[in-house]
């Protein structure tokens, strides 16, 4: 049946460029190489110390208060790291099927040193624990490969590329669990249109109000101070850039 399918795709691709060759002019650009939803977003915490406790959790240590993100150009801002760590049902970020930020990929980066390092994660179910800030992940380590993941042109992408190409930072493949990592910083790939569905079920997101196509983000009563520009809606984010 999927064979059947992916003929019919094939024949209909065939199909559209016979078409697209008669008018030369006038043909649409071409379908990009990949499906996958851009990172155009990457939200950033960082870190004292990351640690293993077992090779499915990572364990960050004397986090960071706020999470960062950033996307193109000077768009930029923060959300508290409690609001933004929380994995239980019904926080921030986390959708109605229970995942936060949709499971996304993330790199690790470590600088022990000389010894600077680099994991391709994938990350779930963060829990910030009040008592002695931390945040613990479940985590599943990626392979170099980027069929491997979600999104296209993100930080991720850009190791697996240097990767292959033996350049900048060593990858690790696997963690051992006992390893600690110093002076950490997690960056996480993210699609803004894919979380478009966890923001509708966020009131203060500000979804309906200014509207996440007019204002990018939606604006949002915490931060009116920021005007409505692209990080000031962030559900209790704020930041700036248009
Ligand atoms: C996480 O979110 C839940 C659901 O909104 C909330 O009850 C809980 O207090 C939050 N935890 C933290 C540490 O903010």
């Amino acid at each position: 049946m999927k064979t059947f399918a992916s003929a019919v795709v094939l024949l209909a691709l065939i199909a559209a460029s016979g078409a697209r060759e008669l008018q030369p002019n006038y043909a649409p650009a071409p379908a990009p190489a990949t499906s996958k939803p851009i990172a155009d977003i990457v939200f950033v915490l960082s870190a004292e110390k990351a640690s293993f406790p077992s090779s499915s959790t990572l364990e960050l240590k004397g986090v960071s208060t706020t999470a960062q993100y950033y996307g193109a150009g000077a768009r930029a801002g923060l959300i508290s790291t409690p609001i933004f760590a929380n994995g239980s049902a019904g926080a921030e970020y986390v959708a109605s099927n229970g995942e936060w930020l949709n499971v996304p990929d993330a790199v690790l980066f470590s600088n022990s040193g000389s010894n600077n390092q680099a994991i391709l994660l994938s990350l779930q179910n963060p829990l910030y624990n009040e008592d002695d800030k931390t945040v613990t992940f479940t985590i599943t380590v990626l392979p170099a490969d980027e069929s491997a993941l979600k999104t296209a042109h993100g930080v991720t992408n850009e190791l697996v590329l240097e990767h292959a190409d033996n350049v900048g930072t060593p990858l690790t493949d696997a963690v051992k669990p006992g390893t600690v990592l110093t002076d950490v910083a997690l960056f996480i790939d993210e699609n803004r249109e894919s979380l478009k569905p966890i923001a509708e079920t966020k009131y203060h997101w500000g979804w309906g109000n200014s509207g996440w196509g007019n204002s990018g983000w939606g604006g949002s009563s915490y931060n009116s101070g920021w005007g409505s520009g692209w990080g000031s809606g962030w559900g209790s984010g704020y930041g700036w850039g248009k």
